[in-house]
């Protein structure tokens, strides 16, 4: 059984902007970094009474489980038409999102990029998925379409349900434990395909090893029912009003419940990092022996 010291560090953070304190920012790369969740349990995402009554999970579109801003061309996607309220929130949270993850990951400096900007409006619980795009099973975040070649996924959430509903996850075991569990059975990496994928326009760019790696663990670990319902996890709760942080590359994670959740995503070059050796890029390449990107 998993321990909440294991997967948790509290922050006492209260405002979006910093400067923040040198101690807190050092608890709080060395805490992510250790493939903890930084929550901030007094930190909530204000939300004006015109945005809120706006708020529905009927704004996605067909099937649809987020509507997402595309920072860098100011695109929405996944809503059938974006209202005016919504679309402020989504800015709003943009920028706050930024100001706090520069302020209290400080040491990462420029490296630290930011991406999409998702808002996910619909109740996770009773929904039907097919299982490898159920967020329900334990998994580790990869990417598809978008090779990170070893670049880390950093994600903070923000429980803004009007109607005080918990976002409940379960979270999982360290990433060394899951990735020596699960390296015997995924297939070795082919750069023959990897460059097919990419001619035929399916990524952006080749897929690295790591990329075919982290995909393949992505997927295994997601339709392997016995490490479903057997795998160490510990539930967790985050309560609407909150805010939590985390490495989603490396911290196995299932998100069971709740609606109304806000999340900006970020990318982090290996190198940035205070313990780079603690990257899933880096525990992949020391359990394989070889350069995987
Ligand atoms: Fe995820």
């Amino acid at each position: 059984m998993m321990q909440p010291d294991q997967v948790v560090t509290e922050l006492p953070v209260t405002g979006w902007t910093g400067p923040f304190g040198p101690q807190i920012v050092q608890t709080a790369v060395s805490a992510l970094e250790a493939g903890r969740v930084i929550v901030l349990p007094a930190l909530a995402f204000a939300a004006e009474p015109a945005e809120l009554s706006v708020l529905s999970a009927d704004l996605l579109s067909g099937r649809r489980k987020n509507i997402s801003l595309d920072r860098a061309t100011g695109k929405i996607g996944g809503a059938a038409a974006v209202p005016a309220p919504l679309e402020a929130l989504m800015r709003r949270f943009a920028f706050q999102a930024d100001s706090l993850a520069r302020g209290l990951l400080a040491p990462y400096g420029a490296a630290l990029r930011a991406g999409r900007t998702s808002f996910r409006p619909a109740e996770i619980a009773g929904r039907s998925y097919s299982p490898r795009k159920d967020d329900r099973r334990l998994h580790i975040d990869a990417f598809p379409t978008r090779p990170l070649h070893g670049d880390r996924i950093l994600r903070l959430f923000a429980n803004i349900a009007p109607d005080g509903k918990a976002r409940a996850w379960r979270v999982g075991e360290p990433f060394a434990s899951l990735a020596a569990r699960f390296l015997p059975s995924l297939p070795t990496p082919t750069a023959a395909r990897a460059r097919l994928y990419a001619m035929l326009g399916l990524t952006k760019g080749v897929r690295s090893g790591y990329d075919q790696l982290m995909l393949a663990l992505h997927d295994t670990m997601k339709l392997d029912e016995a490490y479903q319902s057997r795998a160490p996890a510990l539930p967790w709760s985050f309560p609407a009003g909150t805010t939590w942080m985390v490495f989603t590359d490396q911290v196995p994670h299932a998100a069971m419940a709740g609606h109304f959740a806000l999340e900006q995503t970020f990318y982090l070059p290996v190198s940035a990092m205070a313990s780079p050796e603690t990257a899933p890029l880096r525990v992949l390449e020391r359990l394989t022996g070889r350069v995987l990107a």
